[in-house]
C-alpha cells in the first residue's frame, strides 16, 4: 500500500514536470497538470500556504509538494493499512472522495451566486445616479467551462438589468480555439446602454494568443481596454474624452505591463474613476492617483475553502488577502475581487460559489469616500 501511494505521488509530480514540455499537446498537458495537482493536493496546500501559490507551479515546487504529500498522507496510509476488509476501505475512501469531487465539479462549480451592493462614490454625476453595473471575471471558456453552463450565468447577468457590464479578463482556458465561444457568450449580454460591455485582459488571454483574442473578441460588441480608458458621460454614452465616470482598463500583471499612474494621468481630480485590473496584486504594488474602486478577479476566491485553513491555494503573492471581496491595499484605495465565473486548473469549487456582482451606484457627498453597502 505504502509503496503504491508513494509511487503515485512521485509519478504525478514527474508528470507535472513533463507537462511543462512545450511540445506536449494541450489536452495531455491538461491531464498531467490535473492529476498532479489532485494527487499532490496536501503538499500543494502546505507549500502554497508557506511559499505562495506561484512557487508550486515550478518544477522544484512540485517535487517539494510530492515529498510533503508523503508526510501528510502518512496517517491516511496507516489508517488504510488497518486490518479491515479491503473492499470496505476502498468503498469508504473512494466513495467519500468521489462524492466530494463530483459535487464540486458538477454542482457547486456552476451554482452561480448573484451578490448585490449599493456603491457610493464621491463626485458621481447626477445623471449616473442609480447606474447598475454588473461585474464578472474569469469566464475561462474551455474544456471544463462549456457553453451550456455558461448560458445560465448569462441569463442571470441579463436578469440584473445592467446598464454597464465590466469584465476584467481571463476569457478562455488552455487554447485560443475557445475565443469564438467566449465571443458568442459576450454577444448574448444585454445592456441598457447600447454596447456598454467593457473588458480588459487577464493572464490566460495572454497565454492563449493575445493577437487572436484581439481579433476574435474585437469583432463582438463592447470595448476592450488594454492600458486605455473611456468616460461614461452624464448622457450615458461611452466616449474617449469628456466628463463623467471614468473606466480605466489595465493590462495584466503577470503577462503585460500595467501602469496605474500612467492611465490615471490627466483625469481631473474631481471626476470619479473605476479601474478594471485582472490581478488584484496590482493594489499592493502600484498607486499614484485617485482610484475610487479597482475591480478584479483572477483568484477565483481560491475555489476550494477548507475548514480551519480557509482558501489555501490563492494565485496571489499576498496569500488569502485578495481571495475575494472588499480589500484595501497599501495604496489606500479599495479593491473588489470577484470570485469569478469559471474554474482554473482544478475543475472543482467547494465552499466558493461562482459569482456575478451587481453594484447600484450612488453619489456620496457626505464622507467623500467609496462606501460599499
Ligand atoms: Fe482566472
Amino acid at each position: 500500500m505504502r509503496k503504491r501511494v508513494y509511487g503515485i505521488l512521485w509519478g504525478t509530480a514527474l508528470l507535472a514536470c513533463f507537462a511543462k514540455w512545450p511540445l506536449l499537446p494541450g489536452v495531455l498537458r491538461l491531464i498531467c497538470w490535473v492529476s498532479a495537482i489532485l494527487a499532490n493536493a496536501p503538499g500543494v496546500l502546505v507549500i502554497g500556504k508557506l511559499f505562495g501559490y506561484l512557487w508550486v507551479r515550478t518544477i522544484p515546487g512540485y517535487l517539494g509538494s510530492a515529498f510533503l504529500s508523503m508526510l501528510l498522507w502518512e496517517p491516511v496510509i496507516r489508517w488504510l493499512e488497518r486490518p479491515v476488509s479491503h473492499s470496505r476501505r476502498v468503498f469508504l475512501v473512494g466513495g467519500a472522495g468521489l462524492a466530494l469531487t463530483g459535487y464540486g465539479a458538477a454542482v457547486e462549480r456552476v451554482n452561480y451566486q448573484v451578490r448585490s451592493y449599493q456603491l457610493y462614490l464621491p463626485d458621481l454625476p447626477p445623471g449616473l445616479e442609480g447606474l447598475r453595473v454588473v461585474l464578472m471575471a474569469d469566464l475561462h471558456c474551455g474544456p471544463v467551462n462549456r457553453p451550456a453552463s455558461m448560458r445560465r450565468a448569462l441569463q442571470l447577468a441579463n436578469d440584473c438589468r445592467p446598464d454597464l457590464v465590466l469584465m476584467p479578463g481571463d476569457f478562455v482556458h488552455y487554447s485560443h480555439t475557445y475565443f469564438p465561444e467566449a465571443a458568442e457568450w459576450l454577444q448574448g449580454l444585454r445592456t441598457r446602454i447600447p454596447g456598454a460591455v467593457v473588458t480588459s485582459w487577464g493572464n490566460h488571454d495572454h497565454w492563449n494568443d493575445i493577437q487572436r483574442a484581439n481579433s476574435v473578441l474585437g469583432a463582438c460588441q463592447g470595448h476592450r481596454l488594454c492600458q486605455q480608458r473611456l468616460v461614461l458621460t452624464e448622457g450615458r454614452t461611452l466616449e474617449a474624452s469628456g466628463q463623467g465616470l471614468w473606466l480605466c482598463g489595465l493590462d495584466d500583471l503577470w503577462e503585460g505591463k500595467p501602469d496605474l499612474a500612467g492611465i490615471l494621468r490627466g483625469i481631473p481630480d474631481n471626476q470619479p474613476r473605476l479601474v478594471l485590473c485582472h490581478n488584484p496584486d496590482v493594489a499592493e504594488e502600484q498607486s499614484g492617483g485617485r482610484v475610487d474602486l479597482m475591480l478584479s478577479g483572477h483568484t477565483h476566491g481560491g475555489q476550494v475553502s477548507l475548514p480551519g485553513l480557509g482558501t489555501p491555494i490563492v494565485p496571489s503573492h499576498y496569500g488569502q488577502k485578495y481571495a475575494s471581496g472588499w480589500v484595501v491595499g497599501p495604496g489606500g484605495y479599495p479593491v473588489y475581487v470577484t470570485r469569478g465565473l469559471g474554474v482554473g486548473a482544478v475543475p472543482i469549487r467547494l465552499g466558493v460559489r461562482p459569482e456575478i456582482t451587481v453594484f447600484e451606484l450612488h453619489r456620496n457627498d457626505k464622507t467623500r469616500q467609496t462606501v460599499l453597502l
